[in-house]
C-alpha cells in the first residue's frame, strides 16, 4: 500500500488495521476503542459534521476498525448530524467475519438522554445491519415507544449511570470489543469513566479555526496535571501524499498490585 521514493520514506503509507491485535478485554466490560479524525488544529467538525476532514484512506481505516468490533457506538448528536451505521462496505470483510463465526456486521448502537432521535434515518430504517438504542431513563416513555416502533430494540439505562450500565449490558450480551466513533460528548463520557482503552486518531493536513472548537473530547477536565490520563503511542504512520498521520494510542494502566 506504499509508494517508496529514492529520497525519503514511502509517501503513501496506509496502515493495515485489519492485521491489528488487541489485548484481552477486561473481565467485566468490553475493550473500548475510540476512533476519530481531526484537523491539524484539533477540530472534529466542519459545517456541522465531520465530512471533509478525512480522506478515503481514513474512511477505509474506520471500516477496518469496525471489522474488529462487536458493537459500534455513536452519540445521538452524531446520529442527528451525520447518521450512524456499522457497515463495512466490503463483502470480503463481511465474509471474513462470517468465516470466523462472527456476525457479518457489528451491531450499530447509539445512546441518548432525550430520546429525540431522527427516526427516518437509515439507522432505524435499514435492515442490512442490526442496531440498538441505549436510552436513559430520563427520556419520556412516549419517545421510547416511538423508537421501539421502528423495530430497533431500546435498552433503558438508569439516569446518571448510563455509561457503566451500557458497558455492563453490552458485556453481558457478549460484546468483547466496543468501537466508539464519537462525537466529543460521548467520548468525554467514556473518558470520565476511564473506559477508553485505545484511541485511533487520524490527523488531516488542514486548519479549520473557529471560536468554539469541537475537539475529540468534551466534558470534565481534571483539576490537577497529575490526574491527566496517560496514553502510550503504539504507532504513528505518516502519509505524505494524503497529508494525514494515523495515530494509535493505548491507555497506560497501572497494575492494581503496584498502586500506592
Ligand atoms: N471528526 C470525527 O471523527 C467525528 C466523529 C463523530 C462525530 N463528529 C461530529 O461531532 C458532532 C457531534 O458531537 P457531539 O459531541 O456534539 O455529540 P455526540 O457525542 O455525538 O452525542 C451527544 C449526545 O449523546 C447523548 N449522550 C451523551 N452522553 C450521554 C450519557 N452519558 N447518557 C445518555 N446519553 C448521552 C446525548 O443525546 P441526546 O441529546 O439525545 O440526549 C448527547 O446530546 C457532529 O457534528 C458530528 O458530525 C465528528
Amino acid at each position: 500500500m506504499s509508494a517508496a521514493t529514492d529520497d525519503g520514506p514511502p509517501r503513501g503509507s496506509v496502515p493495515d488495521y485489519l492485521a491489528l491485535t488487541f489485548p484481552a478485554p477486561p473481565t467485566d466490560r468490553p475493550y473500548v476503542l475510540v476512533n476519530m479524525v481531526a484537523s491539524l488544529d484539533g477540530r472534529t467538525v466542519i459545517e456541522g459534521n465531520e465530512r471533509g476532514l478525512g480522506s478515503a484512506a481514513d474512511q477505509r481505516l474506520m471500516r477496518e476498525l469496525r471489522f474488529h468490533a462487536d458493537m459500534v457506538l455513536g452519540g445521538a448528536s452524531t446520529l442527528r448530524a451525520s447518521g450512524l451505521s456499522s457497515r463495512l462496505s466490503d463483502p470480503a470483510l463481511e465474509a471474513a467475519r462470517a468465516a470466523a463465526g462472527r456476525p457479518a456486521l457489528p451491531i450499530s448502537a447509539t445512546i441518548s438522554h432525550s430520546g429525540d432521535l431522527p427516526l427516518d434515518r437509515a439507522f432505524f430504517t435499514a435492515r442490512d445491519f442490526e442496531a440498538v438504542v441505549f436510552l436513559s431513563d430520563a427520556a419520556p416513555a412516549e419517545r421510547a415507544e416511538a423508537i421501539a416502533a421502528t423495530g430497533r430494540p431500546v435498552v433503558r439505562l438508569p439516569a446518571g449511570h448510563e455509561i457503566p450500565e451500557l458497558l455492563q449490558r453490552a458485556h453481558a450480551d457478549g460484546v468483547r470489543m466496543l468501537l466508539v466513533e464519537g462525537g466529543a460528548t460521548i467520548n468525554g463520557a467514556f473518558f470520565e469513566h476511564d473506559a477508553i482503552d485505545e484511541l485511533f486518531l487520524t490527523l488531516g493536513g488542514m486548519l479549520v479555526g473557529g471560536d468554539s472548537p469541537r475537539t475529540i473530547l468534551q466534558g470534565t477536565h481534571p483539576a490537577r496535571a497529575a490526574d491527566v490520563a496517560p496514553f502510550d503511542l503504539v504507532s504513528a504512520i505518516p502519509n505524505l501524499e494524503l497529508n494525514e498521520v494515523y495515530l494509535r494510542y493505548r491507555r497506560r494502566r497501572v497494575p492494581a498490585d503496584t498502586r500506592d
